[in-house]
Protein backbone atom coordinates (compact mmCIF):
# COMPACT_ATOMS: atom_id res chain seq x y z
CA UNK A 1 0.00 0.00 0.00
CA UNK A 2 1.65 3.67 -1.17
CA UNK A 3 1.41 6.24 1.86
CA UNK A 4 -0.73 8.42 1.38
CA UNK A 5 -1.73 12.17 1.13
CA UNK A 6 -3.45 12.41 4.43
CA UNK A 7 -1.08 10.69 5.88
CA UNK A 8 1.84 12.50 5.12
CA UNK A 9 -0.64 15.38 6.57
CA UNK A 10 -1.28 14.23 10.06
CA UNK A 11 2.75 13.40 10.25
CA UNK A 12 3.21 17.01 11.31
CA UNK A 13 5.99 17.69 13.77
CA UNK A 14 6.75 14.16 13.96
CA UNK A 15 9.39 11.86 12.74
CA UNK A 16 10.32 13.92 9.93
CA UNK A 17 8.92 13.45 6.33
CA UNK A 18 11.55 11.83 4.27
CA UNK A 19 11.78 13.02 0.30
CA UNK A 20 13.72 12.87 -2.72
CA UNK A 21 13.54 13.24 -6.26
CA UNK A 22 12.95 10.67 -8.53
CA UNK A 23 13.45 10.64 -12.32
CA UNK A 24 14.05 6.75 -13.77
CA UNK A 25 12.84 3.32 -12.88
CA UNK A 26 15.83 1.96 -11.40
CA UNK A 27 16.53 4.72 -9.12
CA UNK A 28 12.36 4.78 -7.78
CA UNK A 29 12.92 1.51 -7.17
CA UNK A 30 16.08 1.49 -4.81
CA UNK A 31 14.30 4.87 -3.12
CA UNK A 32 11.16 3.49 -2.78
CA UNK A 33 11.24 1.56 0.51
CA UNK A 34 13.47 4.30 1.69
CA UNK A 35 11.10 7.09 1.44
CA UNK A 36 8.00 8.16 2.30
CA UNK A 37 7.54 10.70 -0.40
CA UNK A 38 9.21 10.29 -4.00
CA UNK A 39 9.23 13.74 -5.75
CA UNK A 40 9.45 13.40 -9.90
CA UNK A 41 10.76 17.25 -9.94
CA UNK A 42 10.81 19.62 -12.38
CA UNK A 43 14.78 19.64 -11.73
CA UNK A 44 14.70 16.95 -13.91
CA UNK A 45 15.62 19.08 -16.81
CA UNK A 46 18.66 20.23 -15.15
CA UNK A 47 19.78 16.61 -13.83
CA UNK A 48 18.60 14.58 -16.66
CA UNK A 49 18.61 16.44 -19.58
CA UNK A 50 21.72 19.11 -18.73
CA UNK A 51 18.93 22.29 -19.14
CA UNK A 52 20.49 25.37 -17.48
CA UNK A 53 17.32 25.85 -15.28
CA UNK A 54 13.69 24.36 -15.56
CA UNK A 55 11.77 27.01 -17.26
CA UNK A 56 11.70 25.09 -20.48
CA UNK A 57 10.27 21.46 -18.70
CA UNK A 58 7.34 19.85 -20.87
CA UNK A 59 4.24 18.28 -19.63
CA UNK A 60 5.50 15.42 -22.31
CA UNK A 61 9.05 15.24 -19.85
CA UNK A 62 7.02 15.47 -16.56
CA UNK A 63 4.37 13.02 -18.18
CA UNK A 64 7.36 10.11 -19.24
CA UNK A 65 9.39 10.50 -16.26
CA UNK A 66 6.41 10.06 -13.79
CA UNK A 67 4.70 7.09 -15.60
CA UNK A 68 8.54 5.20 -15.12
CA UNK A 69 8.82 6.32 -11.15
CA UNK A 70 5.30 5.12 -10.39
CA UNK A 71 5.17 2.07 -12.43
CA UNK A 72 8.59 1.16 -10.29
CA UNK A 73 7.25 1.39 -7.30
CA UNK A 74 4.58 0.68 -4.67
CA UNK A 75 5.19 2.15 -1.03
CA UNK A 76 6.05 5.95 -1.22
CA UNK A 77 3.50 8.69 -2.33
CA UNK A 78 4.64 9.88 -5.48
CA UNK A 79 3.99 14.06 -6.38
CA UNK A 80 5.09 14.64 -10.04
CA UNK A 81 5.52 18.77 -10.85
CA UNK A 82 3.64 20.65 -12.54
CA UNK A 83 5.74 22.39 -14.98
CA UNK A 84 6.53 26.24 -16.05
CA UNK A 85 3.54 27.53 -18.18
CA UNK A 86 1.24 24.57 -17.86
CA UNK A 87 -1.21 26.02 -14.17
CA UNK A 88 -0.19 29.95 -14.22
CA UNK A 89 -2.80 31.41 -16.81
CA UNK A 90 -5.88 30.33 -14.55
CA UNK A 91 -7.23 27.83 -12.22
CA UNK A 92 -9.04 26.08 -15.69
CA UNK A 93 -6.10 25.72 -17.00
CA UNK A 94 -3.51 24.28 -13.80
CA UNK A 95 -6.51 21.91 -13.27
CA UNK A 96 -6.40 20.57 -17.02
CA UNK A 97 -2.91 19.87 -16.88
CA UNK A 98 -3.24 18.53 -13.51
CA UNK A 99 -5.36 15.90 -14.24
CA UNK A 100 -3.26 15.21 -17.24
CA UNK A 101 -0.67 14.54 -15.07
CA UNK A 102 -2.41 12.36 -12.60
CA UNK A 103 -4.34 10.56 -15.44
CA UNK A 104 -0.97 9.70 -17.45
CA UNK A 105 1.56 8.96 -14.58
CA UNK A 106 -0.89 7.68 -11.88
CA UNK A 107 1.05 10.09 -9.65
CA UNK A 108 -0.94 10.61 -6.61
CA UNK A 109 -0.16 14.24 -6.27
CA UNK A 110 0.89 17.31 -7.93
CA UNK A 111 2.95 20.34 -6.64
CA UNK A 112 3.37 23.96 -7.76
CA UNK A 113 5.79 27.01 -7.42
CA UNK A 114 3.83 30.10 -5.74
CA UNK A 115 1.87 31.33 -2.82
CA UNK A 116 -1.17 33.91 -2.51
CA UNK A 117 -0.44 34.05 -6.29
CA UNK A 118 -1.37 30.67 -7.00
CA UNK A 119 -3.73 29.83 -4.53
CA UNK A 120 -6.11 30.09 -6.64
CA UNK A 121 -4.59 27.56 -8.86
CA UNK A 122 -4.21 25.32 -5.50
CA UNK A 123 -7.68 25.36 -4.14
CA UNK A 124 -8.98 24.98 -8.03
CA UNK A 125 -7.12 21.52 -8.36
CA UNK A 126 -7.76 20.25 -4.52
CA UNK A 127 -11.36 20.89 -5.08
CA UNK A 128 -11.26 18.60 -8.48
CA UNK A 129 -9.90 15.76 -6.15
CA UNK A 130 -6.17 16.09 -6.84
CA UNK A 131 -4.04 16.35 -3.47
CA UNK A 132 -1.07 19.39 -3.87
CA UNK A 133 1.62 20.02 -2.24
CA UNK A 134 2.99 23.65 -2.53
CA UNK A 135 6.27 25.57 -3.17
CA UNK A 136 7.44 28.78 -1.39
CA UNK A 137 10.33 30.81 -1.32
CA UNK A 138 12.77 30.39 -3.79
CA UNK A 139 10.93 29.45 -6.66
CA UNK A 140 13.32 28.00 -9.56
CA UNK A 141 10.52 28.02 -11.90
CA UNK A 142 10.71 32.05 -11.46
CA UNK A 143 14.52 31.90 -10.66
CA UNK A 144 15.37 34.92 -12.71
CA UNK A 145 12.86 37.22 -10.90
CA UNK A 146 14.86 36.36 -7.43
CA UNK A 147 18.56 37.13 -8.97
CA UNK A 148 19.17 33.41 -8.80
CA UNK A 149 19.14 30.50 -6.58
CA UNK A 150 19.86 33.14 -3.77
CA UNK A 151 18.70 32.49 -0.61
CA UNK A 152 14.86 34.26 0.49
CA UNK A 153 13.75 35.67 3.91
CA UNK A 154 16.82 38.17 4.63
CA UNK A 155 14.81 41.11 4.88
CA UNK A 156 11.64 41.53 7.05
CA UNK A 157 9.28 42.39 3.67
CA UNK A 158 11.05 38.83 2.25
CA UNK A 159 10.55 36.87 5.30
CA UNK A 160 6.58 38.33 5.80
CA UNK A 161 6.12 37.44 2.37
CA UNK A 162 7.01 34.11 2.81
CA UNK A 163 4.69 33.26 5.59
CA UNK A 164 1.39 34.96 3.89
CA UNK A 165 2.61 32.88 0.73
CA UNK A 166 2.75 29.74 2.85
CA UNK A 167 -0.32 30.36 4.73
CA UNK A 168 -2.24 30.90 1.51
CA UNK A 169 -1.14 27.56 0.18
CA UNK A 170 -2.69 25.92 3.46
CA UNK A 171 -5.71 27.55 3.11
CA UNK A 172 -6.25 26.87 -0.56
CA UNK A 173 -6.43 22.97 1.02
CA UNK A 174 -2.79 21.65 0.19
CA UNK A 175 -1.45 18.99 2.21
CA UNK A 176 2.37 20.44 1.97
CA UNK A 177 4.29 22.66 1.56
CA UNK A 178 8.17 22.31 0.16
CA UNK A 179 10.15 25.67 1.55
CA UNK A 180 13.11 26.33 -0.73
CA UNK A 181 16.30 28.39 0.93
CA UNK A 182 14.79 30.43 3.14
CA UNK A 183 16.76 31.81 6.37
CA UNK A 184 16.26 29.03 9.37
CA UNK A 185 14.12 32.13 11.59
CA UNK A 186 11.56 31.71 8.45
CA UNK A 187 11.25 28.14 8.07
CA UNK A 188 10.92 28.00 11.59
CA UNK A 189 8.00 30.49 11.97
CA UNK A 190 6.27 28.68 8.67
CA UNK A 191 6.42 25.70 10.62
CA UNK A 192 5.02 27.09 13.33
CA UNK A 193 2.07 28.85 12.08
CA UNK A 194 0.97 26.04 9.22
CA UNK A 195 -1.23 23.05 10.40
CA UNK A 196 0.29 20.92 7.14
CA UNK A 197 4.10 19.69 7.10
CA UNK A 198 6.81 21.49 5.60
CA UNK A 199 9.32 20.36 3.66
CA UNK A 200 12.59 22.08 3.53
CA UNK A 201 15.42 22.50 1.13
CA UNK A 202 18.03 24.54 1.92
CA UNK A 203 15.75 25.75 4.74
CA UNK A 204 17.46 24.49 7.73
CA UNK A 205 16.27 21.78 10.81
CA UNK A 206 13.61 23.15 11.72
CA UNK A 207 10.83 21.70 8.99
CA UNK A 208 8.62 18.63 9.32
CA UNK A 209 10.48 16.91 7.12
CA UNK A 210 13.72 17.76 4.55
CA UNK A 211 13.99 17.40 0.59
CA UNK A 212 16.77 16.67 -1.82
CA UNK A 213 18.04 16.38 -5.48
CA UNK A 214 18.83 12.35 -5.44
CA UNK A 215 21.63 13.26 -8.30
CA UNK A 216 23.20 15.87 -5.93
CA UNK A 217 23.25 13.80 -2.48
CA UNK A 218 24.82 10.84 -4.20
CA UNK A 219 27.37 12.78 -5.85
CA UNK A 220 26.44 12.87 -9.58
CA UNK A 221 26.17 16.49 -10.31
CA UNK A 222 29.32 18.65 -10.83
CA UNK A 223 28.38 21.14 -8.82
CA UNK A 224 25.47 21.40 -5.56
CA UNK A 225 24.51 24.11 -3.26
CA UNK A 226 26.38 24.28 -0.41
CA UNK A 227 23.63 23.17 1.80
CA UNK A 228 23.37 19.96 0.08
CA UNK A 229 25.03 16.78 2.18
CA UNK A 230 26.75 14.14 0.09
CA UNK A 231 26.31 11.02 0.88
CA UNK A 232 28.22 9.31 -1.94
CA UNK A 233 30.59 10.11 -4.74
CA UNK A 234 28.85 7.85 -7.08
CA UNK A 235 30.70 10.24 -10.35
CA UNK A 236 34.25 8.75 -8.77
CA UNK A 237 32.65 5.41 -8.63
CA UNK A 238 31.43 5.12 -12.04
CA UNK A 239 34.48 6.89 -13.91
CA UNK A 240 36.88 4.31 -12.40
CA UNK A 241 34.53 1.61 -13.41
CA UNK A 242 33.91 3.13 -16.89
CA UNK A 243 38.13 3.60 -17.24
CA UNK A 244 38.85 -0.18 -15.74
CA UNK A 245 36.42 -1.40 -18.79
CA UNK A 246 38.28 0.39 -21.31
CA UNK A 247 41.16 -0.36 -20.12
CA UNK A 248 40.67 -4.13 -20.46
CA UNK A 249 38.64 -3.35 -23.64
CA UNK A 250 41.59 -2.20 -25.36
CA UNK A 251 43.66 -5.25 -23.47
CA UNK A 252 41.48 -7.78 -25.02
CA UNK A 253 40.95 -8.77 -20.86
CA UNK A 254 37.10 -8.34 -21.53
CA UNK A 255 35.21 -10.14 -22.53
CA UNK A 256 36.12 -13.72 -21.46
CA UNK A 257 36.59 -16.27 -23.50
O1 LIG B 1 12.11 20.11 -8.92
C1 LIG B 1 12.53 19.76 -7.79
O2 LIG B 1 13.36 18.86 -7.66
C2 LIG B 1 12.01 20.46 -6.63
C3 LIG B 1 12.72 20.23 -5.35
C4 LIG B 1 14.01 20.91 -5.38
C5 LIG B 1 11.89 20.61 -4.19
O3 LIG B 1 11.10 21.21 -6.73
Amino acid sequence: MRISSEQIKIRKGQTPIVVLTAYSAPVARLLDSHVDILLVGDSLGMVIYGMPGTEAVTMEMMIRHGRAVVDATSQALVVIDMPAGSYETSPQQAVLSAKRLIEETGAQAVKLEGGRDRAAQIQAIVQAGIAVMGHVGLLPQRAAEFGGFKTQGKTPEQAEAIVQDALAVQAAGAFSVVIEATVEPVARHVTEQLTIPTIGIGASPACDGQVLVVDDMLGLTDRAPKFVRRYAALATVIEDAVKNYAEEVKSRQFPAA
